[in-house]
């Protein structure tokens, strides 16, 4: 099947720093440019806080040559005293500096980032979503960004800084002591090199235990999304020994993690510290045999240390830095696939006029994350402009497919579309919508006021438009007696409105939309017969004027439309209006309409 790379969005295994990587490391730059003084200059203060910062050790030692009177210079303690002050001073500001300006480009470049991919996530075509998990694309936006902040904000910096740190510390060694140094060099990185692969196995384990621990919080908040379910169907029980289990794991994880950690520590007071006296004992003897002084002994023990953690952090921020590459990698994919339609302000008055003439022409189409299955096999038909055309058919006929592909989620596989003699993937997609408003069957309301939702139709409707619109909606009834009327919350912390309501603030908002093209899809059919029939006398309001397609399951609602298409599998299999297919004596109209009277 034609399931590409990109959706899959599957953890990329970490490896070496390949030309590809620093590529897509390279194209994540451009969300930098806007900022590139800010971190020319922070990188410059990053440069110099560093070296600065070597000169501590130097200094320490030297304060101790002075004072056993060792020292190759003139100075007094309190100059040394003074210099130290002076060094520290300027160290806390080139760093606050450096900090604020590295601050300000990765909060900058990186709202940038999550303002372009949220941009063209919304403007993807209809089948990406189909073929994406929603939780995929929210972590995009997300955890993914969230690791590049961090790359940006303090491993990048840090890397760089370790790495300054460790070449100018071996320099100085190299300069000033060099026989040490070298017997440093030959053992040190070793063990600390030993001390990160021992680490990484470390944090194998802890990622072991999150993942675990992930699965047992994933079984609690879905016991407590369907916990109706889980109630209506007594399984307490269950759900309880299935979160139990989970636990269980987690502990033998954690326990495992707890063992690594501990022999870790072990390792790290044996041999870390073991080599790093050796190093000391050798400079001892050294001491003794008067080859160096005091002084240069505690100074390259400091710089010693200090070349230590540089090594180690050096190899964690490098995986850092490549696991934040991957990472870029899947917000790249996004930001650089196509939109179906470019994002801008729509302008006040619609740039092109629909009549609502449509016509199907031999509309063939199979979904594209199932191109095995046909599911409209050579759909023909035209409606005048104004007219009402109602669709029915069994489950799973391909009614919703129609509408769907009117709306230009999909392209026919075969087969051209036409609204007003144009075929609609010649129009602008965005344009083109603005002329067709659909109520659907299950109303998804956005968190906010009743306002809000209505506005959403046409953002620049006025406040008197507005309510005209829930009143021909037959909305405004309920919505005058919420005490908050208008600015009624609506969803999860607000007011939870029935099915019927929220039928009819769609209504709203299409009638405020004013289409050329009204679709209904089932919007009647979930409805008792009192507020079926005040939906019913909304939806005669909205479809007044308009172009309408209904698909109806309730024959009753659509005994006045102009045509009736009978869809079956694909097809449409019979035609006209309900006089005429109630005329066919074994006709699917016949019996769908029988078994809805029988069943009544
Ligand atoms: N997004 C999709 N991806 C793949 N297949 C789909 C998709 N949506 C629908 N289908 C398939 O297409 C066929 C037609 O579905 P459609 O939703 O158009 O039926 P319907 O006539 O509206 O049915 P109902 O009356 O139950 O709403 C079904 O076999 C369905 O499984
Ligand atoms: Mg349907």
């Amino acid at each position: 099947m034609g399931r590409r790379k990109h959706f899959d969005g599957k953890d990329q295994p970490l490896g070496l720093l390949t030309k590809d990587k620093l590529r897509q490391a390279l194209y994540m730059f451009q969300f930098v440019r806007p900022y590139r003084w800010s971190l020319i200059i922070g990188l410059v203060l990053l440069f110099l806080s560093s070296l600065v910062f070597m000169a501590f050790p130097y200094l320490s030692g030297l304060m101790i040559d002075i004072a056993q009177g060792k020292s190759k210079f003139e100075w007094t303690l309190a100059d040394a005293g003074l210099i130290l002050l002076l060094v520290l001073l300027v160290q806390g500001g080139i760093s606050y500096s450096r900090v604020m300006l590295f601050s300000r480009v990765s909060e900058l470049g990186i709202a940038d980032v999550r303002k372009a991919v949220f941009s063209k996530l919304i403007t993807m075509p209809m089948v990406f979503f189909e073929k994406s998990r929603t939780g995929e694309l929210v972590s995009r936006l997300t955890s993914d960004v969230e690791r590049l902040y961090n790359a940006f904000s303090i491993t990048l910096a840090e890397f760089i800084r370790q790495i300054i740190i460790l070449l100018s510390g071996i320099v100085f060694l190299a300069l000033t002591t060099p026989r040490l140094a070298l017997i440093m060099l030959a053992t040190f990185p070793v063990i600390v090199v030993l001390a990160m692969v021992f680490g990484r196995f470390i944090r194998r384990l802890s990622r072991e235990r999150q993942k675990e621990l992930a699965q047992a919080n994933n079984i609690v908040s879905e016991a407590m999304q369907a916990i109706q379910a889980v109630k209506a169907f007594t399984n307490e029980w269950y759900e309880t020994l299935r979160y139990g289990k989970t636990i269980d794991r987690v502990v033998r994880v954690s326990l495992r993690y707890a063992h690594g950690r501990a022999l870790f520590g072990v390792f790290i007071i044996t041999v870390l510290f073991g080599g790093l006296f050796f190093i000391i004992w050798e400079g001892a003897r050294m001491l003794q045999h008067g080859e160096i002084t005091a002084g240069q002994l505690v100074s390259f023990v400091s710089y010693t240390a200090i070349i230590g953690g540089a090594i180690a952090g050096l190899g964690n921020f490098y995986t850092e830095l490549l696991g934040a590459i991957g990472a870029t990698e899947r917000i790249r994919e996004i930001l650089q696939a196509e939109g179906e339609v470019a994002l801008k302000r729509p302008s006040a008055q619609p740039q092109i006029q629909l009549q609502g003439r449509i016509a199907y022409e031999q509309v063939h189409f199979r979904y594209p994350t199932r191109p095995d299955v046909e599911v409209l096999k050579g759909i023909s038909f035209q409606v005048e402009a104004g007219q009402k055309v109602a669709l029915v058919g069994p489950s799973g006929a391909g009614k919703s497919t129609i509408v769907q592909l009117l709306l230009k989620f999909h392209k026919p596989t075969q087969g051209v579309i036409r609204v007003d003699g144009h075929d609609i993937f010649s129009i602008d997609t965005t344009e083109y919508r603005r002329h067709i408003a659909i109520v659907p069957q299950e109303v998804l309301l956005f968190g906010g006021t009743i306002r809000e939702n209505i506005q959403y139709g046409r953002p620049d409707a006025t406040e008197g438009e507005i309510v005209e619109a829930a009143k021909k909606a037959n909305a405004w009834e309920f919505i005058s007696h919420f005490p908050d009327g208008l600015d009624t919350i609506v969803g999860e912390r607000g007011v939870k409105l029935s099915g019927g309501q929220r039928q009819r603030i769609a209504i709203a908002r299409a009638i405020l939309k004013d289409p050329a093209i009204l679709l209904l899809d089932e919007a009647t059919s979930s409805l008792d017969a009192e507020s079926e029939k005040v939906v019913q006398e909304a939806l005669n309001n909205l479809m007044q004027g308009r172009t309408s397609i209904i698909i109806a399951h309730r024959l009753a609602t659509i005994r006045e439309a102009d045509q009736i298409f009978v869809i079956d599998d694909g097809r449409i299999v019979e035609q006209g209006t309900h006089e005429s297919l109630a005329q066919i004596p074994n006709g699917m109209y016949n019996s769908l309409a029988r078994l809805q009277f029988e069943s009544v």
